[in-house]
């Protein structure tokens, strides 16, 4: 405030050393005050308030001992001050002075006040001589501790600077003038503009605080990503590396058709109950699929063919149209077999895989199938009871395997090699059925920390009344399977409740120090 009240009045401060501070007789000449002087200074400057030159000079600081002599004076001073003036009482013994004065003042201060004519002898003892005395130590001293200097130059100081009375110190003084947000106000600046100031009109008189654009921001944490999908990205490579293209899965919803018929799963299957499946409200039903490919599904279903006799129960257009949460992703594998049994239908489908060597006479028995081993990881929902290990909602893990003359050895030699990139060595097959494979196999893995066998998955044929009714020739074998994908993400990070995996208790500290899977 000092400094911009000084400015407001001269507009300059040409020495800092002449600044005074109000309340005190002398000005701020000290190195103590123009480094409290430099404090403010910057302060302005980052405001833009003031403008300021630095000058160097060299400055002089009190000793401790120089700093006891300014406030209690020489000890020649001393000496003569504890002494009766002559005639005017018993002299003091040099024994009785010291007692008095201390040793080191009584020894340097007696020599200083002889020479000045101070004191004198008088029989065994001393005396003043000098009424009074001028103690220009003292007073020097003074100087220097409140202005770095001394008038009377360098001689006397280098006199004091022998005695160690005082030291040489580098030291800084100012020349300050206006800036261009100089004002008399020291209020902090604005941060903000906020509406209280708009609708008082106080912004037209407030300071902001520039923008620093210089400024590094705090560190940010990084996102992290969930252990699902970490597991899921562990897994995506282990199908990457072994030739597998992934499918698409975008779409929760599907028809009975795609979810069930299509599979060969009967109208009548207890899975397809609202007690397992979501069904959709609005809207209830799904175009019609496909009329050709739709009846021969139904028929397939109703009264079989491809060597089945079929279920022989009445087939129902509605339950087929039936829109659904997908309550497996083997509907999307449905869509996509369907899709690579085309050019076999003989549709005219754009082929971008390029035949092999043996051209024309290859053709002529092009039946127009390619292999093909497809994976998708993805979302499915079931009208589950929730409980430590059960959601609605999870994670599968899907693939199939399309080629010629496939056999359930390539299946269980598949999964052997899958789950051994996983780190699994131990893996086994168990019978089971599902309407759409044959035969099928349960996958359990044996869990070393557990250590029982737990079951991973399900995997199986696929059945002629699936294939064929899409398209495929006789001799073309398809194996697929399906693995939960938090089961073997609770095990790697050992989650024993679902809950703390997914959902709104999941544990964000538990995601950020969950390492990426090295299986
Ligand atoms: N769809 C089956 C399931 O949800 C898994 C599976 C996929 C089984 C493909 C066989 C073939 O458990």
């Amino acid at each position: 405030q000092l400094i911009l009240d000084t400015l407001d009045a001269h507009s300059t401060i040409s020495d800092t050393r002449s600044l005074v501070i109000p309340g005190q007789s002398e000005p701020a000449a000290s190195q103590d005050a123009q480094i409290a002087i430099l404090g403010a200074l910057n302060s302005l400057l980052s405001r833009d308030m003031v403008k300021f030159e630095t000058h160097e000079i060299v400055s002089h600081v009190l000793t401790p001992e120089g700093s006891q002599i300014a406030v209690e004076g020489s000890h020649e001073a001393r000496v003569w001050s504890a002494l009766p003036a002559k005639g005017q009482g018993a002299p003091v013994t040099p024994a009785q002075l010291m007692k008095q004065v201390g040793d080191e003042t009584a020894k340097v201060g007696q020599g200083r006040a002889f020479k000045n004519k101070w004191i004198g002898k008088e029989g065994d003892g001393l005396v003043k001589l000098a009424s009074t005395i001028k103690d220009s130590t003292q007073i020097d001293l003074l100087e220097i501790q409140s202005s770095g200097t001394l008038k009377s130059g360098e001689k006397d100081l280098a006199d004091l600077r022998k005695r160690k009375l005082i030291l040489q110190r580098k030291g800084q003084w100012f020349t300050v003038q206006k800036g261009t947000e100089f004002s008399t106000s020291t209020a902090k600046p604005e941060t903000d503009l906020t509406v209280e100031m708009l609708t008082s009109g106080a912004w037209k008189t407030s300071t902001f605080k520039k923008y620093n654009f210089e400024a590094e921001g705090a560190p940010t944490e990084g996102g992290s990503l969930h252990q699902l999908l970490k597991v899921r990205e562990e897994m995506r490579n282990i199908f990457l590396e072994m030739g597998f293209a992934e499918m698409p899965t975008a779409s929760y919803i599907e028809s009975g058709f795609w979810c069930f018929d299509a599979l060969f799963v009967p109208q009548q299957h207890p899975a397809r109950d609202l007690q397992d499946t979501f069904y959709i409200s609005d809207p209830p039903h799904s175009l019609d699929p496909e009329p050709e490919y739709y009846k021969r599904v139904s028929t397939v279903h109703e009264h079989g063919g491809y060597g089945s006799t079929g279920y022989r129960a009445p087939w129902s257009h509605e339950e087929t149209t039936k829109l659904l949460l997908r309550t497996h992703t083997t509907a999307s594998s449905a869509h996509m077999l369907y899709k690579l049994a085309a050019k076999c239908r003989g549709e005219d489908v754009e082929d971008d895989r390029q035949d092999s060597a043996g051209g024309d006479e290859k053709a002529k028995h092009d039946d127009g199938f390619r292999p093909a081993k497809l994976f998708s990881i993805d979302r499915v929902f079931r009208n589950e009871t929730m409980d430590a290990t059960h959601l609605a909602e999870f994670h599968q893990v899907e693939g199939v395997v399309a080629d010629r003359g496939l056999t359930l050895a390539d299946l269980i030699g598949f999964m052997k090699v899958f789950f051994a990139k996983m780190g699994i060595k131990q893996v086994r097959f168990k019978p089971a059925y599902n309407p759409y494979t044959e035969p099928s196999l349960e996958i359990y893995a044996f869990h070393p920390i557990l250590k029982k066998w737990v079951e991973m998955g399900n995997s199986g044929m696929f059945r002629p009344e699936m294939l064929e009714p899409m398209g495929f020739p006789k001799d073309v074998r398809v194996h697929g399977w399906g693995i939960g994908l938090e089961r073997p993400t609770m095990i790697r990070y050992e989650i024993t409740n679902i809950r703390t995996l997914v959902g709104h208790k999941t544990s964000i500290e538990g995601i950020e120090n969950s390492p990426a899977p090295m299986f």
